[in-house]
C-alpha cells in the first residue's frame, strides 16, 4: 500500500504538466504515444471475433510534443500467448493474416479547460494499423507489445476466460435492462405501488422475489461515469468502452464506422448456435442500449446505418454480423420513414417487408402478427410514450403527431413493454421451434426510466412508472414461459445500465406546498423521519389510510391506486439544472424542468414547471439542461439456468462472460457449429 502511495505522489509532482489531465484526455485508454486496441486489462471469450487496431500519435505542439509530430510509421506489433515456448510473433504471422495497410490521420484535442476555454487545441498526427476479425482461441494470458519510436514499448495484458462450464446450461437468455434503475428507484416504486401495513408489505416487486442478487460496477474504460452506450457494449461483449461508443474500441480516426470492433453476445450465439435474435425496447430503435446488440460505430448517433445493421449486419467491414434479427419492436419511425433520418433515404419498412418481416405500427397489428415471421413493429415516431401518460393521463397521448405511419396523426395504440415482450417471446419460441431448437436471445428495454428520459428531466413519477411497467414485464414473462414450458430452459437476468443519483428522503404536503407565502415556507411542507408518514399512493382519495385491505387501482395490482395524492414523496436526485420542484406528477406529459434563458445565461427554471413550487439552485454546468448519471452500482437479478453465476459483486463486462457461459458460446477453432439445443 505504501509503495502505492509513494508512486502517486510522484505522478502528483508532475502537476501542471497537462499530459496527465485526468478529464481530458489525448485518447482514452493510451497514456503513452503508442495505442493498442484491445488495450490492456481486456478479457476475451475463447473464440471471440475482434478487430485490432495500433496507433502512433505525434503530437505537434502542447505539452507533449514529439518528433516534430512525424509519427513512426515503422512500428510494430507482437503477440505472444504467455506460456508458449515460441516467443513474441509479429502479429500478422501469429494470425497468419496479410499486414495490415498504413493508415494516416491527424486529429485534434483540448488539454485542460483553459485550452479549452483559450480555444488552442493540441494537434496530434497519427500512424495506424489495423488487424480486422481476428480470435483467440486457447484460454490463458496473452501479451500484446507495440515497439515503436525505436526504443517505445506499450504493453497490454489479455486474458481469454476459461469457461467455467463446459456444457451450455441455457437454451435461451431473456436479458432484461431497466435503463437508469437503482435499488432506491426500486425501494420508491415499491412504496408507491404496494402496500403496506405498521411497515409490513402485503405484496412485493417482482425484482423482490428474484432467486439470486449480485450488483455490478458500472464504469466505462475512461471515465467513472459510464452512459449507455459504452455500458451496453460491456453488457454485450464484455469489453468496456468509451462514451458514445457502441461495441468498438474508440479509436482517434475521424470516421466513426472503423473503430476496432469487438463481437457482440447476439452476433457469437448466431454465429455458433445459430441463435434467434429480438430486441424490445420502449425508446427509439437506434437508441444505444437496443442498438448495442449488433451495432458497431464510434457514434451512438448514427441511426441510418444502426437500423441497416439490424437489417443485414455489418455492412463495409465483412464483420460476420448478426443479418435481420428476428424481431425488432419499440419507436422511433423518423429511421425508417424515408427521408432524411432514414440511411440513404430510404424507406426501411419496405426494405424490412422485402426481407420477409412482418411490419405492425400498433398493439392490435401486434396482437395479430404471425409467429412465424420475423417482425418489425414501430410503434410511434421517438420514444414510445410513457406508462403514466398511456394508462392514467392518458388525454396525453393527443396532439403528439406521433403517428409512426408518418401522416402526422397520434400514435394512441401504443403496445407496453410487457406486450411487446410476451409477444417477442412466443415468435421467437415459434421460430425456434419450427428451425432447429436453437433457442433465443432477447433483450428487452425498460428505456425511460432513466436514459434523456424520465430520470434526466427529473420527472420522478413517470421514472417510477416506466419501473413499475418493467417489473409487471418481468412478472409476466416469468409467467408466460412457464406457460410455454420453457421456463426451465431459459435464464433471464434483469439489471441497468447506469444509475441516477435519485433517492427519497421524506413526504410531502402538496396543498401546503401549494398555499405557503415563500419559498422558504413552501420547504416547510417537507416531513422528514416521522412526518413522512405513509404512502399516500396506495390509498384510494377519500379513505383512511389505516385500512388494511389492498386496495387495486383501475391500472392493476402491483400499481399506485392514484398518481396524485396530498402527500407525495419528497425525492431528488443528486445532479440537475436550477429548477422548482412542486413533487407533483407533471400533469401534461413529460417534465421539461428549464429552458434556455434569455441572455446567453444557460439554463434557468422553466417558468411552466412546478410554478408553486420552491427554487432549487442546480449542482451542474449551466449549460446543461437535465440530470446525468451517477456513479452508483447497480443490481443484478437473475432465474433459471446458469443464474446462481450472478451471486455477488463483479464488474459490469462479466454479465457478459456469465450469459455467454450459459449459452456455451466459447469456440476453440475457427468453425460454425450447427447449434442444435441438447
Ligand atoms: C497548435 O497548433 C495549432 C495550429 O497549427 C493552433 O491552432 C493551436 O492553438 C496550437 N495549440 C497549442 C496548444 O499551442
Ligand atoms: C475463420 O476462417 C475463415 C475462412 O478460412 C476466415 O475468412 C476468417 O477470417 C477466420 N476468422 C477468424 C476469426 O480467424
Ligand atoms: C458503407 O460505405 C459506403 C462508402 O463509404 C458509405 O456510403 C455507406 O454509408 C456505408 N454503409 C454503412 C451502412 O455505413
Ligand atoms: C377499505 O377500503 C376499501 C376501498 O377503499 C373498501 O372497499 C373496504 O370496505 C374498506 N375496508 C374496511 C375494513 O373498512
Ligand atoms: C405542480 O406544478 C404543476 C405544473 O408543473 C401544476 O400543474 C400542479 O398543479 C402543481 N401541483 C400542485 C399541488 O399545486
Amino acid at each position: 500500500m505504501l509503495s502505492f502511495g509513494v508512486k502517486l505522489l510522484a505522478l502528483a509532482a508532475l502537476g501542471g504538466n497537462a499530459a496527465y489531465a485526468q478529464t481530458f484526455q489525448r485518447l482514452g485508454t493510451c497514456p503513452t504515444l503508442g495505442c493498442v486496441f484491445p488495450p490492456d486489462q481486456a478479457d476475451f471469450m475463447p473464440g471471440q471475433v475482434f478487430d485490432v487496431r495500433v496507433e502512433i500519435h505525434a503530437p505537434l505542439n502542447g505539452s507533449e510534443a514529439f518528433n516534430n509530430g512525424a509519427p513512426d510509421e515503422k512500428f510494430s506489433l507482437t503477440i505472444q500467448r504467455v506460456g508458449d515456448r515460441a516467443g513474441p510473433k509479429l502479429a500478422r504471422d501469429f494470425w497468419k493474416c496479410p499486414e495490415p495497410g498504413l493508415e494516416k490521420w491527424t486529429f485534434n484535442y483540448f488539454e485542460d479547460l483553459f485550452a479549452q476555454d483559450a480555444k488552442t487545441p493540441t494537434v496530434v498526427n497519427v500512424a495506424s494499423k489495423a488487424y480486422r476479425q481476428v480470435a483467440l482461441y486457447t484460454p490463458g494470458e496473452y501479451i500484446a507489445t507495440v515497439h515503436y519510436y525505436n526504443t517505445q514499448k506499450t504493453v497490454a495484458h489479455w486474458t481469454v476466460r476459461k469457461p467455467t462450464t463446459p456444457r451450455r446450461k441455457a437454451k435461451n437468455v431473456l436479458f432484461f435492462i431497466g435503463d437508469g434503475m437503482t435499488i432506491s428507484m426500486q425501494t420508491a416504486a415499491r412504496l408507491i405501488a404496494h402496500k403496506s401495513v405498521n411497515g409490513k408489505y402485503q405484496s412485493l416487486l417482482q425484482l423482490d422475489q428474484m432467486d439470486n442478487l449480485g450488483h455490478q460496477m458500472t464504469h466505462s474504460i475512461d471515465s467513472f461515469i459510464t452512459d449507455s452506450a459504452n455500458s451496453a457494449t460491456a453488457l454485450n461483449t464484455g469489453h468496456k468502452s468509451s462514451v458514445n461508443a457502441l461495441n468498438v474500441y474508440a479509436d482517434s480516426s475521424p470516421d466513426p464506422q472503423d473503430d476496432p470492433k469487438v463481437e457482440t453476445l447476439a452476433e457469437m450465439f448466431r454465429r455458433v448456435k445459430n441463435g434467434l435474435i429480438g430486441i424490445v425496447t420502449t425508446a427509439f430503435v437506434a437508441d444505444a442500449t437496443p442498438a448495442a446488440i449488433v451495432a458497431h460505430t464510434r457514434d451512438r448517433d448514427q441511426a441510418g446505418p444502426i437500423i441497416d445493421t439490424f437489417l443485414r449486419g455489418e455492412q463495409n467491414y465483412s464483420w460476420p454480423g448478426v443479418r435481420g434479427v428476428d424481431v425488432l419492436f419499440g419507436g422511433g419511425a423518423e429511421n425508417f420513414l424515408p427521408g432524411a433520418a432514414s440511411f440513404e433515404g430510404k424507406d426501411y419498412y419496405a426494405e424490412f417487408a422485402k426481407a420477409g418481416y412482418s411490419v405492425v405500427h400498433d398493439n392490435a397489428g401486434l396482437q395479430k402478427i404471425d409467429k412465424r415471421k420475423k417482425a418489425l413493429g414501430i410503434f410511434s415516431v421517438s420514444n414510445m410514450a410513457k406508462w403514466v401518460d398511456r394508462k392514467v393521463k392518458t388525454q396525453n397521448l393527443k396532439g403528439q403527431q406521433n403517428s409512426p405511419t408518418g401522416d402526422k396523426t397520434d400514435a394512441l395504440d401504443q403496445p407496453g413493454l410487457k406486450e411487446m415482450t410476451l409477444k417477442a417471446i412466443d415468435i421467437l419460441h415459434a421460430r425456434s421451434k419450427a428451425d432447429k431448437n436453437q433457442g433465443w436471445y432477447l433483450m428487452s428495454e425498460a428505456a425511460s426510466i432513466g436514459e434523456y428520459k424520465m430520470m434526466h428531466v427529473l420527472d420522478y413519477h413517470r421514472a417510477l412508472g416506466e419501473l413499475l411497467e418493467l417489473d409487471d414485464a418481468v412478472r409476466a414473462s416469468i409467467a408466460h414461459l412457464k406457460k410455454l414450458g420453457i421456463y426451465d430452459d431459459t435464464l433471464i437476468v434483469v439489471t441497468a445500465d447506469h444509475g441516477h443519483g435519485f433517492d427519497v428522503f421524506g413526504g410531502v404536503d402538496t396543498q401546503y406546498l401549494h398555499t405557503a407565502a415563500s419559498d422558504r415556507q413552501k420547504r416547510g411542507a417537507v416531513g422528514n423521519y416521522i412526518n413522512s408518514g405513509l404512502s399516500g399512493y396506495t390509498v384510494a382519495p377519500g379513505t383512511a389510510p389505516t385500512n388494511n385491505t389492498v386496495v387495486i387501482g383501475a391500472q392493476g395490482a402491483n400499481f399506485p391506486v392514484q398518481w396524485d395524492p396530498r402527500y407525495s414523496l419528497a425525492a431528488g436526485v443528486v445532479a440537475f439544472p436550477d429548477h422548482r420542484e412542486n413533487y407533483t406528477t407533471a400533469p401534461n406529459g413529460p417534465r421539461l424542468p428549464a429552458v434556455k434563458g434569455q441572455n446567453g445565461e444557460g439554463y434557468v427554471p422553466n417558468p411552466a414547471d412546478a410554478q408553486d413550487g420552491f427554487g432549487l439552485t442546480g449542482t451542474l454546468p449551466t449549460n446543461a439542461a437535465q440530470g446525468v448519471h451517477s456513479l452508483t452500482d447497480v443490481a443484478v437479478y437473475a432465474n433459471g439456468p446458469g443464474s446462481e453465476a450472478f451471486r455477488g459483486v463483479y464488474n459490469n463486462v462479466d454479465i457478459f462472460f456469465k450469459m455467454a457461459d450459459a449459452l456455451g458460446l466459447a469456440t476453440y477453432k475457427n468453425t460454425t457449429s450447427s447449434g442444435h439445443w441438447h
